[in-house]
């Protein structure tokens, strides 16, 4: 069984995959900075991103309710849909002070929607077929989960400094935590049930990107 704490070097096995997302990724920071830094002066196309955030976490927390409600459904994950439902919130919040009026999830609220909504199922039904019924209940989700976390974190730690430097007043750090949180408790929690692979994960985060990459085209075209 492999850990996510320990490899062959004795490094945590996250740290190394952060690592190694980071510079598999470097080449879409200025294109993802360039979005935001366009994307953030302007209040209505900003309301239009942040409902879109809002949409996406709304879809996390869905899809855990969706899959996760046998009996035995555990704390960690009761407070994983509760921290992505109040994500949800906190974003749907945010986008209503920026834009000034309610928003919803109908497409001349949100940006690129349909390529948001592709990025999601997509990544789900890649990791569901190739996980294939001979494994643990929980393995989609905590697989599904884990390579999302990595694009949150990624995503909003970029999109935390933008909004610094543009001296706007919403702050991700709470927000940060707990994707930083829930990324370390589905690894660990793979490690656990003996579900994790290195190179599976490895193959699901090199999918997610190019997955990323499709969504950041579309948010290109949204606000050209
Ligand atoms: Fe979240
Ligand atoms: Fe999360």
């Amino acid at each position: 069984m492999l850990s996510a704490r320990e490899n062959s070097s004795g490094r945590s096995w996250l740290d190394g995959a952060l690592a190694r997302f980071e510079a598999d990724n470097d080449a879409s920071v200025a294109r993802t900075n360039s979005l935001l830094e366009r994307i953030v002066p302007d209040p209505a196309l900003h309301a239009r991103l942040i409902n879109t955030l809002s949409m996406l976490e709304h879809m996390g927390s869905h899809k855990i309710m969706a899959t996760q409600h046998s009996a035995g459904i555990d704390r960690p994950t009761l407070k994983h849909v509760a921290e992505e439902a109040q994500h949800a919130w906190f974003m749907k919040h945010q986008a209503e002070k920026c834009a000034g009026r309610e928003m919803t999830y109908l497409p001349e609220d949100l940006l690129a929607p349909a390529s948001a909504r592709m990025y999601f199922q997509r990544l789900e039904a890649l990791i569901v077929r190739s996980l294939g019924s001979r494994r643990n209940a929980e393995a989609p989700y905590l697989y599904m989960s884990m390579i999302v976390e990595f694009r949150a974190l990624w995503f909003y730690r970029l999109y935390e400094k933008c909004l610094k430097r543009a001296g706007h007043a919403m702050s991700l750090k709470r927000l940060i935590g707990e994707e930083r949180h829930h990324l370390t408790d589905m690894a660990n929690r793979l490690a656990l049930t003996g579900d994790l692979s290195h190179a599976r994960a490895h193959r699901f985060l090199d999918e997610e990107r190019q997955l990323y990459l499709g969504l950041l085209r579309a948010l290109q075209h949204a606000t050209a």
